[in-house]
This record gives structure tokens, sequence and C-alpha cells, in this order.
């Protein structure tokens, strides 16, 4: 057990909004630097009824609220041999895309969808034969239906089964040839989205947040986002003790992350930015390190975050071989207490701070600078120190810049779903 650090950086992608202040090209990134392109089921695959698929939460979300869907997207369930090709015309060594829970298990019984079964496995081929890396992503925001009709999804623990459960069937059909397994996709923003401010499956928030008609946008975040970690760690137990010795691949958990800079040099600038970093990502990266959510968010959150009991602490901690880090956004943070006040709490009013995003956010304008990433690193840097001392984890970095395949989803509108 190595007290080795493995920093594989995937560089995936970048849309073709991207304006560069660099040219870079693939010489200036160390030797065994993977670049691949990155897509999520929904997005991606279309087919939603076809071959015993059944609707996950995206497909309800989306029809109930008459908006653009991904009923086709970039129809990826026809045409992946064409997507293939076109990784390996661009050079591509690795792709990173997630499993559909609903196409491959459709119904409550549990039976798998042998269809949906064998969609994955020619993809996997496909990627395969052609040298391309297949990275995994087991949820990316779309879980059954049925699980939210039955028991509310997230908000219930009764998830953490189904979703080892899952994820079970999932490495024993294609652990054979998938060596990097990410559980939860964005859990942070995930969380966020879907229950604090309702703008994305299921769409649960307070009435004084959002237009839900379901949720409570003080608790629930909070509930998700430790529902999420018990999971993930729930798999990754799984996939240790069950896979790990004899497919030799590792699982993590990804992350949004935003590049913070204070709005000025002012102390108090400098507290808010270390607010803005452990809510947004503190919440998750410091129970994988230290088993335990960040002090500021205890004392602040106080009896709505919940607790973790001793032994889900310590199966939590250490549970992600690597930590996918997602970027796309930079920001300034500025202290403005109490902006927020006056509302029942939620994620926001909690962390306090005002935050302004570079770029022009409602086209998802993506601005790549390269302080966004110096912005972000010091957070990270000093949990790797801990881990270089405590814990025998791989923390990758997945810095996912889309370049090719996002163009696709930009001409099927459905880029700002991510
Ligand atoms: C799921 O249920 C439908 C009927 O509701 C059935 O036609 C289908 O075969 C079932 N799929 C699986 C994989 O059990
Ligand atoms: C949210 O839950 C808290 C704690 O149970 C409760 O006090 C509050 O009234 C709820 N808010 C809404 C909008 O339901
Ligand atoms: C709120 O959501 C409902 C159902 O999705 C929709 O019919 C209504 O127009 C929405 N109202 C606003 C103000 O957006
Ligand atoms: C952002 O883009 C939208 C859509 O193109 C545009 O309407 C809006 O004015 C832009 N906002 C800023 C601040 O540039």
């Amino acid at each position: 057990m190595g007290q080795i650090l493995f920093l594989t950086i995937i560089f995936l992608a970048l849309s073709s909004s991207v304006r560069c202040n660099h040219v870079y090209s693939k010489k200036d990134f160390p030797k065994g630097f993977v670049f691949g392109s990155s897509t999520s089921a929904y997005q991606w695959e279309g087919a939603v009824d076809e071959d015993g698929r059944k609707p996950s939460i995206w497909d309800t979300y989306l029809h109930t609220r008459n908006v653009a869907n991904g009923d086709i997207a970039a129809d990826g369930y026809h045409k992946y041999k064409e997507d293939v090709q076109l990784m390996v015309e661009t050079g591509l060594d690795a792709f990173r895309f997630s499993i559909s829970w609903s196409r491959l298990i459709p119904n409550r019984s549990g039976q798998v969808n042998l269809k949906g079964l064998q969609f994955y496995k020619n993809l996997i081929q496909e990627l395969v034969s052609h040298g391309i890396e297949p990275h995994v992503t087991l949820y990316h925001y779309d879980h059954p239906q049925y699980l939210e009709d039955e028991y509310g999804g997230w908000i219930n623990r009764r998830m953490i089964e189904d979703f080892t459960a899952y994820a079970d069937i999932c490495f024993r059909e294609f652990g054979n040839y998938v060596k990097s397994w990410t559980t939860i996709n964005e859990a942070n923003i995930f969380t966020v989205g879907g229950y604090n401010d309702g703008n994305s499956p299921p769409g649960r928030c307070s009435q004084s947040r959002g237009n839900c008609s379901l949720g409570n946008s003080s608790t629930e975040p909070y509930i998700v986002g430790h529902n999420l970690l018990l999971a993930h760690a729930s798999v990754s137990r799984l996939y240790k003790q069950k896979y790990k010795d004899i497919q030799g691949g590792s699982v993590g958990l990804s992350l949004f992350t935003i590049g913070f800079k204070p709005c000025t040099s002012s102390k108090n600038d400098g507290i808010a930015l270390q607010r803005a970093r452990d809510f947004f990502m503190g919440w998750m990266l410091e129970p994988l390190v230290f088993g335990d959510y960040p002090d500021e968010m205890k004392r602040t959150v106080g009896s709505r975050l919940p607790v973790f009991s001793e032994e889900e602490s310590e199966q939590v901690k250490g549970s992600s071989d690597f930590v996918g880090v997602i970027h796309y956004l930079s920001a300034t943070v500025k202290s403005e207490p109490s902006s927020l006040s006056g509302t029942a709490p939620n994620f926001f009013s909690d962390m306090d701070v005002s935050i302004t995003f570079f770029g022009n956010v409602t086209t998802f304008e993506v601005r790549v600078i390269e302080e966004n990433i110096r912005f972000k690193i010091p957070y990270i840097q000093l949990s790797l120190q801990t881990l270089k001392c405590y814990q025998s984890i791989f923390l990758s970095f997945f810095f996912v810049f889309f370049l090719f395949l996002t163009s696709m989803l930009l001409s099927h509108g459905l880029w700002k779903m991510s």
C-alpha cells in the first residue's frame, strides 16, 4: 500500500465557445497524460423508450416542464460506432460515459434488461478494440423514476442499498474492461441543483427558494449529500471486497469545483473564500479524507446537517481511490454577511457569501484561464498533504475541458444540463 500519489490528469475536451488565452498542444502535458472526451447517458444516448428502457428522473423532470429533452439527444445509442470512430480520428485516449440505471434495471423487480446490458457491452467492446479506455460513471443524476415514486430517491437511505445492488451488476458485467469507476458525478452540484434550487432533477426545493411542488431547501440538500456519501462508500467497499483483487480498477467520486478568488485582499473576504470552499468542496471532500464535515459547516448548519456515526465515518473516510475534479467556472467571493437573512435557511444562505462568476453563466460560457486552476488548488493540496500522511489513496484529477463531443451536445441544446 504505497503512499504514492497518482495524478492522473484527464484533460477532457472543451466546448467550441472557449476562448483560450494561450495555445497549448499535447506536448505541453506530462507523459502519460490521458486525453479524452466525456458524456452522460441522458445527454448522449437518446432512445429513451427503446429496448426496454424506462424513465429516469431526468425524463420526468424535462417532460413535465415541456422543455427540450433527451429523447433523441446525440443518438449515441444508435450512433456509438460513429462516435468511437470520431474519437479515434481525434486521437483520444479515453471516453468517460455514464450508464443509464433505468436502461439496465428498468423495473422494481431488479431484473437486468438484457438489451440494455448488451448495449453497454457493445460500446465497451468498441472502445477497447480501438484502444480507447472506458471510464464509467454509475450515476449522472438519473436514477429510475420508480425509486423516486416509491420512497423519494436520495432523500431516503434505502437508496444506498439499491444503488449498491445496481453497482454490483455493473462491476460484475463490465469490470473486466472498465478500470476507472466514478460512483456519483458532481455529487455536490447535483445536490444543490436537485434539492436546494430545484432547477435540475428531481426538482425539489422550498417554495421560498424556487418553483417546486415538493422539497425543503433547509434540510434536504444536506440529507441527500449525506446519503450520496454513504452510497459511494458502500459501493466502494463492495468493489474492494468483491472485485478489486480480480479486476484491479479504482473507484472514486467526482465533484464540481469552482475556481474561487477573494474579491479583495481584506480579511473578511479571505474568510468568505474559505467558507465558499468549505461549502462547495469541503462538504464532500473532507468526509472522504477526514471522515467528517468541515467544522465551519457543522457550526453554521447545526442540527440540519446529518451526523456521521463512528462506523459511517470510518467507511466514508478513505473510500475514494480518486476524486474527480470537474471544472468549468471561476468566481470571486465577497464577504456579505446576512445577505439572505430573513428567508428560511438554505444551502446558499448558510454559506452566506456573495459569489460573482466570470463569464456569462447564462450561456455557460467557459473562460479557461490559468487562474481557474490555481484558485482551487490550495484547498486540494491541503487535503493531499494529509492524504499522503494518512491515506493510501490515489487522487486523480479530472480537469474536464470538453472539446469534442460537446459540440454534438451543443447542437442539440443539451449542454446546459450537464
Ligand atoms: C419490465 O416490465 C415490463 C412491463 O411492465 C416488461 O415488459 C419488461 O419485460 C420488464 N423488463 C425486465 C428487464 O424485467
Ligand atoms: C423544512 O424542515 C424543517 C425541519 O424539519 C422545518 O422546520 C421546516 O418548516 C421545513 N420547511 C419547509 C419549507 O417545509
Ligand atoms: C411553476 O411550475 C409549474 C409546473 O412545472 C408551471 O406550470 C408554472 O408555470 C411554473 N411557474 C413559474 C412562475 O415558473
Ligand atoms: C449572456 O448571454 C445571454 C444569451 O446570449 C444574453 O442574453 C445576456 O445578455 C448575456 N449576459 C451578459 C452579462 O453578457
